[in-house]
């Protein structure tokens, strides 16, 4: 079997053309949604995610408020600085890129965030409305995540899914989507007893370690549908010394030749994480002004 590679860079570039016509309209309303992202500090990688949310914020005619704290800010500036986008009318959605300096508590901030504008769905209130199925935000990942797997399986319903990992963030919003479309979902994690058994139960595979190519062939049962959402850089020597490439948690080769369709990294996941943080803003400004 040679399974069908879910372009998730296409299928993104295609959400958020459909977001820019909803926000072309809203425009004719003389509505402008908007998103502010705040970073503290200067991690070259946050750095990175911040343009590319900045750039991306603008293309589909939002706007974009960029707030930049130095490393050394305390919680106080922080929270200080959440109030007043709290209270500002222009803001529809509100990111705080993680991780954040030590001498912050980035769960107090997450809960200083307004629900109503928290389109990362970290706020206890969003994780709480999605486990009880109320609406509200959904963590940005795991919602590209679930479209991923619906461009390939209409329907869930009784489906057998194992996802690796139970981060806040990653794991537990992603098992709480696939319960809510009716599969049986098991949460598989550091201490799980023989995962490469687990994982062969698993019709529809959600990997999220953080580990390069843990999944194996062998672990995928045949016709799966396999999403891998790490993101891992490991030395590449046969490109040259020093030199290095980006893998999944995946061993993409070995899992293609089983699965029945199965994300690529890069090219998967990643590029459907900013175009559903577009989707949320989009929704938070229609809630919010509609
Ligand atoms: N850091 C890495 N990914 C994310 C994300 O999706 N949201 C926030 N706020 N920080 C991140």
């Amino acid at each position: 079997m040679s399974a069908t590679i879910i372009d998730g860079k296409a299928y993104a570039a295609g959400l958020r053309g459909r977001i820019a016509g909803a926000v072309a309209d809203l425009g004719r309303q003389g509505i402008r949604p908007g998103l502010a992202v705040v970073l503290v500090g200067e991690d070259p990688a946050s750095q990175i995610y911040v343009r590319s949310k900045a750039r991306l914020t603008v293309e589909v005619g939002m706007a974009s408020f960029e707030h930049v704290l130095p490393a050394t800010a305390s919680e106080a500036e922080l929270l200080a600085l959440v109030a007043r986008l709290n209270a500002d009318p222009t803001v529809d959605g509100i990111l705080v890129q993680l991780p954040l300096p030590k001498q912050i508590d980035a769960q107090k901030v997450i809960e200083a965030i307004d629900p109503a504008k928290d389109v990362d769905g970290f706020h206890p209130v969003n994780a709480g409305r999605l486990m009880t199925g109320v609406p509200g935000f959904v963590s940005c990942t795991p919602l590209g995540c679930l479209l991923l797997i619906q461009s390939v399986r209409r329907d869930l319903a009784g489906l057998d899914a194992v996802v690796i990992g139970r981060s806040n963030i990653v794991g537990k919003p992603m098992a709480q989507l696939l319960l809510a479309q009716s599969c049986t979902v098991t949460v598989a994690h550091s201490r799980t007893r023989d995962l490469p058994e687990v994982c062969r139960r698993a019709d529809i595979l959600v990997a999220a370690v953080g580990r390069p190519e843990m999944v194996r062939g062998g672990w995928i049962k045949p016709g799966a549908v396999v999403i891998d959402v790490g993101i891992n850089r490991v030395p590449d020597p046969a490109a040259g010394e020093g030199r290095t490439r980006i893998v999944g948690d995946v061993a993409y080769g070995e899992a293609a030749a089983v699965a029945s369709a199965i994300t690529p990294v890069p090219g998967g996941v990643g590029p459907m994480t900013i175009a559903c943080l577009l989707r949320n803003t989009l929704e938070a400004a229609c809630r919010r002004r509609g």
